[in-house]
């Protein structure tokens, strides 16, 4: 079985971008936190995109393949409708869609503070860094 881990933009820049509010791991350290995590048997799938475009397409693939989904959708959270619609598939399949943010969203700007993702999403872990993909995994371990 394997588990997809999908982060949207400026996430390829962890380690480096604001590392007061994201911690200094990089996406790197990320992967290999949650490969040390995985129960035998399963394999991370870690990609990161700033196209909104290619991440809809993995969504696709998750929906595709039966391959429940870690998405961290960064900025496009707040807007996207494009991409709720594509999320809202994968839970629709009867597969797990966890949210994930490394910060706490609703801590921060009013902008943050919507997610057009959550409504469609099995469930959302916000606020506890690197760890809030781990508790994700946990999850979607615990829902097979
Ligand atoms: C984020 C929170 C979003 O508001 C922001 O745009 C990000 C990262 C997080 O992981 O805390 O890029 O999703």
């Amino acid at each position: 079985a394997s588990v997809l881990v999908l982060n949207g933009p400026n996430l390829g820049r962890l380690g480096s971008r604001e590392p007061d509010v994201y911690g200094s791991g990089t996406l790197d350290d990320l992967r290999s936190i949650l490969e040390a995590d995985a129960p035998d048997g399963t394999t991370i799938d870690l990609r990161q995109t700033n196209d909104e475009a290619e991440l809809i397409s993995w969504l696709y693939e998750a929906v595709d393949s039966g391959t429940p989904v870690i998405l961290n959708p960064a900025a496009f959270t707040h807007y996207s409708y494009a991409l709720r619609d594509a999320a809202a598939l994968v839970p629709k399949a009867g597969l797990a869609l966890v949210e994930v943010h490394i910060s706490n969203p609703h801590a921060r700007e009013a902008f943050r503070h919507t997610s057009v993702i959550s409504g469609v999403a099995t469930g959302v872990i916000a606020g506890f860094g690197f760890d809030s993909y781990r508790l994700a995994l946990t999850a979607i371990t615990r829902l097979d």
